[in-house]
C-alpha cells in the first residue's frame, strides 16, 4: 500500500485516546491465557502483532471472547496448555515470538514459532542461549533465526541469567521460562529496560522478588487489566503536533513508565511544548494526559545514551524532529535499533536523505543537522515506526512524502491514518 501525504493546509486541533500500548496488551493476553480463571481487559490494542499473539494463545488452547469494549479472557491454567495444531505465526512482532518462546520451552511437547520475512530475519540467539541453559532445546536457522523449533521440556531447571542486552523481550521470556522451571530464576541486564512484566505478574498472582527474580511454579489467577494508551503510539500525534504551525492538541491516557517516557523528556529538552496533565496511575501504569502545542523554535540536542533504552521505539520519530528542528541532534549507544523491525538506522538514514536532511550514519546511532525537506518516494521497509515518521515530518515537508510498504502501520497503530485525519491532516492511500 501507498501512502501519500499531504502538507498540512491547516493546524492540527482536537483530542483523543491513542490505541492501546501494544507491550502491554502482549502481556495481558499471555498472562491471561496462562491464568486460571477469568481475566477481563479493558483498552486492549487489536493490531496486527497482538492478533498474533492472541490467535498463538488461542491455539494453545486460551479463549478470547468480546464483552462490549472489553476482551474477556478464559485461561487455560499453567498445567494446561495443549500442543498447537500447526506453526504458531508470529507475523512482524518479535515481542510475541520472544515471550511465547519462554513459555512454549517450559511446555512439554514440541512447537515451531515461524514469522513474516523481516521477523525471521532477527536474532533469536538471545532467547535462545537462556533457555538452552535452562533444559529446552531449541532448533534455528543459520545465524540463530527463525523458524524456531522449540523441543519443550516439564524439567526445565531455574538460572540467574545475565542478558549482554537492555532488552525486555529477553527479560520476560526467561521470567516466563523460570515459571515453568524448578527453583528460581532471576535476570539482570546493563540497563533498566521495560518494566512491564514486573508491574503485571504479580497483579496476576505471581510473586517476584527485585532483580527481578522468580519462584517457578506458581500459577497465575485471571485479574482484570486496564491498558494505557500507548507512549510510543502517542509520539507520533505529538510529533506531528510540535511540527505543525498552529496545531494545539490533547491526547488522553497515554502510559509515562519511567522505562517508556525518554521521548517525552527529549522533547522537553528540545524546548517543546508538551505539558502533562492530571497524572494519575491506571491499572498499575503511570499515565497522564498529553497537550502537545506547534513549537517553532525546537533545538537539536545530544540524547544520553542511559535515556535510549526508554525510548528505543522512539527514536524514529525523534529524527523526523531533529530534521525540523536548529542544529545537530545527536543519537548514539544505539546500536539495538539495527535489529528492531527493520535495520532502523539505515532505514531512516535512507529516507531522511531522500527527503533532503542532513545526516551522518554512525554504527550506534545518527547525526540530524534540522533544516528545510521536500517530498521523496520513501520505503517502510517492513516497519511501522518508520513508515509513521516519515508520514509525520511530511506533513511539513514541501510537497509531502510518498510511503510504499504503508500496509505494516497496521501492526502497532491501525487507526493512524483516522486519527491524524481527525485531527485536520490530509492522507491518501493506493493499493493494498
Ligand atoms: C518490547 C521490547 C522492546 C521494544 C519492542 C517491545 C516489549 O524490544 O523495542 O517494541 O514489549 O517487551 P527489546 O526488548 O528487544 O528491546
Amino acid at each position: 500500500m501507498r501512502l501519500f501525504v499531504t502538507p498540512a493546509a491547516a493546524p492540527l486541533r482536537g483530542e483523543l485516546s491513542p490505541p492501546g500500548d501494544k507491550s502491554i496488551s502482549h502481556r495481558a493476553l499471555i498472562f491471561s491465557g496462562l491464568a486460571e480463571g477469568q481475566s477481563r481487559i479493558e483498552g486492549l490494542l487489536e493490531s496486527g502483532d497482538t492478533n498474533a499473539t492472541r490467535r498463538a494463545m488461542e491455539q494453545l488452547g486460551a479463549r478470547f471472547e468480546r464483552a462490549g469494549d472489553a476482551l474477556l479472557a478464559t485461561g487455560i491454567g499453567s498445567d494446561g496448555l495443549q500442543a498447537p495444531d500447526g506453526v504458531l505465526d508470529m507475523g512482524n512482532s518479535g515481542t510475541a515470538m520472544r515471550l511465547l518462546a519462554g513459555v512454549l520451552a517450559g511446555q512439554p511437547f514440541t512447537s515451531v514459532l515461524s514469522g513474516d520475512a523481516s521477523l525471521n530475519s532477527r536474532p533469536m540467539g538471545r532467547i535462545i542461549r537462556p533457555l538452552e541453559q535452562m533444559g529446552a532445546r531449541i532448533e534455528a536457522e543459520t545465524g540463530g533465526r527463525a523458524p524456531l523449533r522449540i523441543q519443550g521440556s516439564d524439567a526445565l531447571h531455574g538460572i540467574d541469567y545475565e542478558s549482554p542486552v537492555a532488552s525486555a523481550q529477553v527479560k520476560s521470556c526467561v521470567l516466563l521460562a523460570g515459571l515453568f522451571a524448578r527453583g528460581r530464576s532471576s535476570v539482570s541486564e546493563p540497563r533498566l529496560s521495560r518494566d512491564h512484566t514486573e508491574r503485571m505478574l504479580p497483579h496476576f498472582g505471581v510473586t517476584l522478588e527485585s532483580g527481578p527474580a522468580l519462584d517457578g511454579g506458581q500459577a497465575l489467577r485471571g485479574a482484570p487489566v486496564t491498558v494505557p494508551a500507548d507512549p510510543s503510539s502517542a509520539a507520533f500525534l505529538a510529533a506531528a503536533a510540535l511540527l505543525v504551525p498552529g496545531s494545539d492538541v490533547l491526547l488522553h491516557g497515554v502510559g509515562l513508565n519511567p522505562t517508556r517516557d525518554a521521548f517525552f523528556r527529549v522533547v522537553r529538552a528540545m524546548g517543546g511544548r508538551l505539558d502533562i496533565l492530571d497524572r494519575r496511575e491506571s491499572g498499575g501504569e503511570p499515565v497522564g494526559d498529553l497537550r502537545v502545542r506547534h513549537s517553532p523554535d525546537l533545538v537539536g540536542v545530544d540524547v544520553p545514551g542511559e535515556w535510549i533504552p526508554a525510548m528505543i521505539d522512539e527514536v524514529p520519530i525523534l529524527l523526523a524532529l531533529a530534521a525540523r528542528a536548529h542544529g545537530v541532534t545527536r543519537i548514539r549507544e544505539a546500536e539495538e535499533l539495527r535489529v528492531k523491525e527493520s535495520d532502523r538506522i539505515a532505514v531512516m538514514a535512507r529516507g531522511l536523505s531522500a527527503m533532503g536532511v542532513d545526516l551522518t550514519e554512525y554504527p550506534d546511532g545518527i547525526d540530524v543537522t534540522g533544516g528545510d525537506s521536500s517530498h521523496a518516494v520513501v520505503a517502510s521497509s517492513h516497519d511501522h515506526r518508520c513508515a509513521m515518521s516519515f508520514a509525520v515530518l511530511g506533513l511539513v515537508s514541501e510537497g509531502g512524502v510518498t510511503i510504499e510498504g504503508a500496509e505494516y502501520i497496521d501492526t502497532s497503530y491501525p487507526g493512524f491514518r483516522a486519527d491524524l485525519a481527525g485531527l485536520g491532516a490530509e492522507l491518501r492511500t493506493e493499493g493494498s
